[in-house]
């Protein structure tokens, strides 16, 4: 008998300080989802890993800015993160916590373990602290201007104009981004991971053992660090949130919460399997596989497997099939901005697609490059590939089989060489789904899973048996097509797991098998099938409308999430933008969007279209010979087919009413605002 083989994946700890976005799933939690189901399929003992990452600066950020406790607030995010994930059906095995006790103790005993074998350097150094916040100050949180470009918002980390990686006191005139305030230096002690130790060590493992199995940009990132020189990095801070470092003189000092989060799987894993956790850790027969985005590879590929080799005893990742980003609508997802689509939204507003959303972010999946989640592209994936290839195949099937066999599968014929040919061909794409699942390449392999409808389709036109006048031909015909529908119902399984259930419903169908098992006939003559019903709907422009104009408005009506630090806009930032006073001189309710209004705005020298989102506040008439300030040098924006050239400002009251911003006195259209 084959020997059933172990897998320990696990997917990034989402930090538990706001939703879960398109861009999370596309990243790191759709490709583990995907791949676990595919290894379930094929009957390997895996556990899927995950849970909140609910430490750390922002969090605490998070929760001052909300006037509630860090505790109280991650209860919240973490719920909220739980309930999208579990609504969506990612299928983890378990959904943890790094508040827990459990993993507050095994953080503890693997920073003793390493304190004890004297991996730490203990060093007292001096670091920037904000006087008004009361804090020592994260890298991220410290901006200023980078010695090398002189760009003047350089992060204490890095600077994303020229892409230096700085440390804090590189930074000239440091400023707080938190006050505002230049911070001072204080002098402040902790445990450091010496990780140039481990360089040749990392070196022989990742850019020798893994050259070949580990992905391109993985493999990149991983050298681009190596060969930048690794540096000692703290595994506490001062903080007093987090896991308390244990040791006697460490009061208000935590573990680094890089540190803690990826002990968050070992953890949760004990917390599944309380009695044999050691399998999946320790035994080396374990695949340990990390999906992550790529923000997180060098956590996964250098720190947390330094930590695991300086521990000893537990394996080391086998892969890392980190992704790149998704990017929205064309820009990077900011959640800050608000410019994200966040999944339990999207759950409340679309809950009969979630197949829908997997296919489309598989098939836009950032394997080896960003890529672009547009409401465009959903539309016409659902529409062209899931309405036209997918749903069209599998209905016209068994539509055609209730006609000409009564509710089963009909009693062929010999099959001829046409038939043998179709067969043959699809016969061998499931095992190029799972080759390519193998290699993390999750768009080629549900390219593959189409390709079994795309084949049927074609069958059906080249058979066409709705002109057959033979019945024992027809009969034939759809005894083929049909093993291809079931033959879907199991490779679409990972991907679109919904519709590989609502297939085998109406095959009436429950027999399981691996992708590598597969062998036609599938369904016998005589299978009693149920009624037909379509798989998917189409996708209208109304609904890719309302889509579209709810996430530009969302941007600039939420209040910000918190997950980024607050930036600071410069003099030179400010100046760019061009105010002017303009009077409205016509408006209109745009169709079909309830919060849209259509102006036309007189500025002295010219008449502009704005569409504002004011809809719901006033009326047109209440806006008609009113003067309103107006954002005059935006990009435009085509909102509802209508080109929108500024934006009309307001202030929002606290129950969530609009007011107009205007001059106290009237003047003339067109003046400026300084
Ligand atoms: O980037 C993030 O969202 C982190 N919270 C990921 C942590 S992954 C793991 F180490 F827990
Ligand atoms: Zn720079």
């Amino acid at each position: 008998m084959k020997k059933q083989k172990r897998y320990l994946v696990t997917a990034a700890l989402p930090y538990a300080n706001g939703g879960i976005h398109l861009g999370h799933l596309a990243g790191a939690y759709l490709p583990a989802d995907i791949y676990v189901r595919y290894r379930r399929q094929c009957g390997d003992d895996v556990l899927f890993i995950c849970g909140s990452d609910e430490h750390g600066v922002p969090i605490t950020l998070g929760a001052r800015k909300e006037g509630i406790s860090p505790q109280q607030f991650v209860d919240k995010y973490h719920e909220l993160m739980k309930r999208s994930f579990s609504d969506f059906g990612i299928a983890f095995d378990i959904y943890s916590r790094t508040t827990l006790p459990l993993h507050h103790q095994t953080s503890r005993e693997f920073f003793l373990n390493l304190y004890n074998k004297n991996i730490f350097i203990e060093e007292t150094t001096e670091q920037y602290y904000d006087e008004q916040e009361h804090l020592f100050l994260a890298d991220r949180y410290i901006q200023g201007i980078c010695p090398r470009c002189g760009y003047d918002k350089a992060y204490g980390d890095q600077c994303e104009r020229c892409g230096s990686s700085l440390t804090p006191r590189d930074l000239l005139q440091p400023v707080s981004t938190l006050s505002g305030k230049p911070p001072v230096l204080r002098q402040t002690r902790h445990w450091h991971l010496p990780l140039q130790r481990y360089e040749n060590w990392l070196r022989q493992w990742i850019l020798h053992d893994h050259a070949h199995d580990w992905k391109a940009n993985v493999l990149g990132q991983c050298k681009s660090w190596l060969d930048s020189g690794l540096q000692p990095r703290a595994m506490t801070r001062d903080l007093d949130w987090g896991v308390p470092v244990p040791l006697p003189d460490a009061e208000g000092k935590v573990l680094y919460v890089w540190f803690d989060a990826p002990i968050g799987y070992i953890s949760a894993t004990k917390e599944l399997r309380p009695d044999d956790w050691q399998r999946y850790w320790q035994d080396q027969d374990t695949q340990l596989i990390h999906f992550i985005g790529k923000d997180n590879i060098v956590f996964h590929c250098i720190i947390f497997p330094v930590l695991l080799y300086a521990h000893g005893g537990y394996v080391l990742p086998a892969q890392v099939p980190a992704n790149e980003f998704l990017n929205l609508e064309g820009e990077k997802l900011s959640t800050s901005r608000n410019w994200a689509i966040w999944l339990h939204d999207y759950l409340a507003d679309l809950p009969d697609r979630k197949d829908e959303l997997r296919y489309v972010l598989t098939a836009l999946m950032p394997e080896t490059s960003d890529s672009d989640f547009t409401w465009k592209e959903y539309q016409a994936r659902i529409n062209n590939e899931l309405v036209a290839v997918l749903g069209n195949f599998v209905n016209r099937v068994l539509v055609l089989c209730k006609k000409h066999a009564g509710l089963q599968v009909p009693t062929p014929g010999s099959l001829n060489p046409l038939d043998e040919k179709y067969l043959n061909e699809v016969q061998s794409l499931p095992s190029l789904v799972a080759a390519h699942l193998e290699r993390f390449r999750f768009r080629d392999a549900q390219n593959a899973m189409m390709e079994v409808a795309r084949l049927g389709n074609r069958y059906l036109a080249e058979t066409e048996p709705w002109k057959e006048s033979d019945p024992q031909r027809v009969a034939t015909v759809l005894y083929t097509a049909i093993q291809l529908v079931a033959c879907i119902a199991v490779v679409a399984e990972p991907f679109l797991p919904q519709t590989a259930e609502n297939i085998r419903a109406m095959l009436r169908w429950d027999q399981r098998y691996s992708l590598q098992q597969i062998a036609f006939p599938l369904l016998r003559a005589g299978h009693p099938l149920a009624e037909p019903r379509l798989l998917f709907r189409k996708f209208e422009d109304e609904e890719a409308e309302r889509q579209r104009n709810k996430l530009f408005q969302s941007q600039s009506t939420l209040p910000a999430q918190i997950q980024e630090p607050m930036n600071l806009c410069t003099y030179e930032d400010f100046s760019k933008l061009e105010l002017r006073v303009g009077t409205v001189k016509a408006a209109s309710v745009v169709p079909k969007a309830d919060k849209l209004l259509q102006l036309t705005v007189d500025l002295g020298n010219e008449r502009r279209t704005i569409v504002s989102g004011i809809a719901q506040h006033f009326s047109p008439e209440q806006l008609i010979g009113r003067q309103v300030c107006v954002v005059v040098n935006l990009v435009p924006r085509t909102i509802r087919g209508i080109e929108s050239q500024g934006m009309i400002l307001t202030a929002e009251g606290a129950d969530g009413s609009l007011s107009l911003l205007q001059p106290a006195e009237s003047v003339p259209a067109g003046a400026m605002i300084r």
